[in-house]
């Protein structure tokens, strides 16, 4: 199976079931002005982040990775009325195009973007709890990340975390990669966790091989 299939079908489906939308495109052409990697979610995958927020009836989310804000407006999208949305991002430069991004996507006001390293942020969050956790930055620390989204959520809220497969890499126990063992870790950890219920899910597409974990938190 080639990658370039794998690039034509998330087109189709991107084609056929994602509504075309300025702001989002923007928000990529804005991100890319500015010099920022191209990581975000694809728009099939933000589409799935907008239908999990609907599901969960979200009123509260917490993202963990601005980056230039592109996951956060799908999620943002997928808000209930008078819901609100924290995103937290280590870099300013970061943070500064997601704002003008939600702005343009006219969902600034619901959105709060708090700059510094997420594990400083955390302690400050005080506006729990989440109905859905999205985890989306450094790797190494992603269990450290699953440990306050748990923290702060409820019975029947959400763990959402991106990039668990690396291209496979996450099979090799002994990688020496530090996003790897970052990503075995959590599983580790969601495994040994009996308030919650967690699975993965391969994905392949427009941002090559790669997959979510999503958890339940069931107590
Ligand atoms: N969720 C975004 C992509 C995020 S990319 C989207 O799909 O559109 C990962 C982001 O996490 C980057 O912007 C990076 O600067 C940020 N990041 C990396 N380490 C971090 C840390 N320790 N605390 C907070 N943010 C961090
Ligand atoms: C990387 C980070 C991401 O969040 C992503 O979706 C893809 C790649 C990275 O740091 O390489
Ligand atoms: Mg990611």
């Amino acid at each position: 199976m080639s990658s370039r299939l794998w690039h034509e079908v998330d087109s189709y489906i991107t084609d056929t079931l994602v509504q075309p939308d300025a702001a989002l495109e923007a928000a990529l052409e804005a991100s890319d002005a500015a010099g920022l990697p191209q990581i975000n979610v694809s728009p099939a995958h933000g589409k799935l982040l907008w239908l999990l927020a609907r599901l969960q009836n979200a009123r509260r989310i917490l993202e963990v990775g601005t980056l230039g804000g592109y996951s956060t407006i799908w999620l943002a999208r997928g808000l209930a009325a008078g819901g609100r949305l924290i995103t937290l991002e280590a870099l300013e430069k970061h943070a500064a195009v997601a704002r003008s991004n939600l702005e343009r996507a006219g969902v600034s006001k619901v959105v709060d973007v708090r700059v510094g390293q997420a594990l400083t942020t955390l302690p400050t969050v005080k506006d729990g709890p989440f109905d859905l956790t999205f985890i989306d930055a450094d790797k190494q620390s992603n269990a450290e990340y699953f440990t306050w989204a748990l923290k702060l959520s409820r019975p029947g809220s959400l763990i959402v975390v991106d990039n668990v497969v690396r291209a496979g890499a996450v099979v090799d126990a002994r990688s020496r990669d530090a996003a790897v063992q970052g990503v075995r870790r959590l599983n580790q950890l969601m495994a040994a966790e009996r308030r919650v219920a967690a699975t993965a899910l391969q994905t392949v597409g427009a941002k090559g091989y790669d997959g979510f974990a999503i958890a339940l938190v069931l107590e």
